[in-house]
C-alpha cells in the first residue's frame, strides 16, 4: 500500500444540515492534514463546525469528501480514536476502577489483565488510592482524568477532545493541561484538541487551525514555534495571541 504523507488527511469535506427545508452549510469543502504525532488545538467562534468536524473524524457524523486515518477512509467510530467532551461521561454506578476498566473488560480481557491495566492508567492521571471511589465523590478535575484513563486504556493512536477543560476552575485546567501534555509526550499520541481559549491553544499546541464559520472554513493554520515546557506569561505567546485575536475579531479577512 502506497502511504499517504500524512496521518489523517480531510480530503475536501463538506457537510450540509438540512432543517425547514433550508440548506446549512457546516463545513465547506474542508481541506486539512494532521501529521503522526502533532498536537493541533482547533479554535474558532460558537457555530463554526469545530465540533463538527471532530464528530466527522470520530466516525459519529456523514460527510461528502474524504477523511483518510492512517490511508483508511473514516466511515464509523473505531478503538483508534479516542473521543473526550467536555461533560464527564462516567458511568456513575461503576467505581473509578470500573469505569477505566470497562472498555478493556469488553474487548475480551480477563480480569487480571484489565484490573491491572485501568490502574496503570489511573495512576499516570495521578489518581492512585482514588480506584473505589464513585464519580459522585470526585471533584471535576478528578472527574475528568478519570474520562482521560478510560479514554487511554483503550490504547488511541489519536485522541479527539472538545473543549474537555472548559468547565474547570482555572488552577485545574492549567494543571490538567500539564498533565496532559506529559501524557502526550509518553505516549506519542495524535491529539486534535478543542477550545474556546486562546490561552489554552498556545499553551498546548504544535499547530493551532481557526475555523471561521458561514460557511466553516480554515480562517489560519499557523505553527506555535515556542518550546516546552512553555512559560504562560512568555511574551512570545502574546505575538500568537494577537494574530488569533485580530483573526476571530474579524480584522483580517
Ligand atoms: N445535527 C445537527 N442538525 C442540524 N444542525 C446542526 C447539527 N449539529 C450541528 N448543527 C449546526 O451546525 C453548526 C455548527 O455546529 P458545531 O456544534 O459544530 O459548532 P461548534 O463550532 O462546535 O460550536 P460551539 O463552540 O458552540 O461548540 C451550528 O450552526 C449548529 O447549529
Ligand atoms: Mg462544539
Amino acid at each position: 500500500m502506497v502511504k499517504t504523507e500524512s496521518f489523517i488527511k480531510i480530503n475536501d469535506v463538506t457537510v450540509n444540515f438540512s432543517n425547514n427545508k433550508n440548506v446549512h452549510t457546516v463545513l465547506n469543502h474542508m481541506n486539512l492534514s494532521i501529521e503522526e504525532g502533532e498536537f493541533v488545538c482547533v479554535l474558532g467562534p460558537s457555530g463554526c463546525g469545530k465540533t463538527t468536524l471532530l464528530n466527522c473524524i470520530a466516525g459519529f457524523q456523514k460527510y461528502e469528501g474524504k477523511i483518510l486515518l492512517q490511508d483508511q477512509l473514516v466511515s464509523k467510530p473505531g478503538k483508534e480514536r479516542g473521543v473526550m467532551f467536555q461533560e464527564y461521561a462516567l458511568f456513575p454506578w461503576f467505581t473509578v476502577e470500573q469505569n477505566v476498566a470497562f472498555g478493556l473488560k469488553m474487548s475480551g480481557m480477563n480480569k487480571q489483565q484489565y484490573l491491572e491495566l485501568a490502574r496503570s492508567f489511573i495512576r499516570m492521571v495521578g489518581l492512585e488510592g482514588f480506584e473505589k471511589h464513585y464519580p459522585s465523590r470526585l471533584s471535576g478535575g478528578m472527574k475528568q482524568r478519570v474520562s482521560l484513563a478510560r479514554v487511554l486504556a483503550n490504547n488511541p493512536s489519536i485522541l479527539l477532545m472538545d473543549e474537555p477543560f472548559a468547565a474547570l476552575d482555572e488552577q485545574t485546567r492549567q494543571h490538567m493541561q500539564s498533565e496532559l501534555l506529559k501524557i502526550w509526550e509518553q505516549n506519542k499520541i495524535t491529539c486534535l484538541f478543542i477550545t474556546h481559549s486562546i490561552h489554552e491553544a498556545i499553551y498546548l499546541a504544535d499547530r493551532i487551525i481557526v475555523l471561521m464559520p458561514n460557511p466553516g472554513r480554515v480562517a489560519l493554520d499557523i505553527k506555535v514555534d515556542l518550546p516546552r515546557i512553555r512559560d504562560r506569561n512568555d511574551d512570545r505567546m502574546f505575538h500568537y495571541q494577537k494574530l488569533i485575536s485580530a483573526i476571530l475579531e474579524g480584522e483580517v479577512a
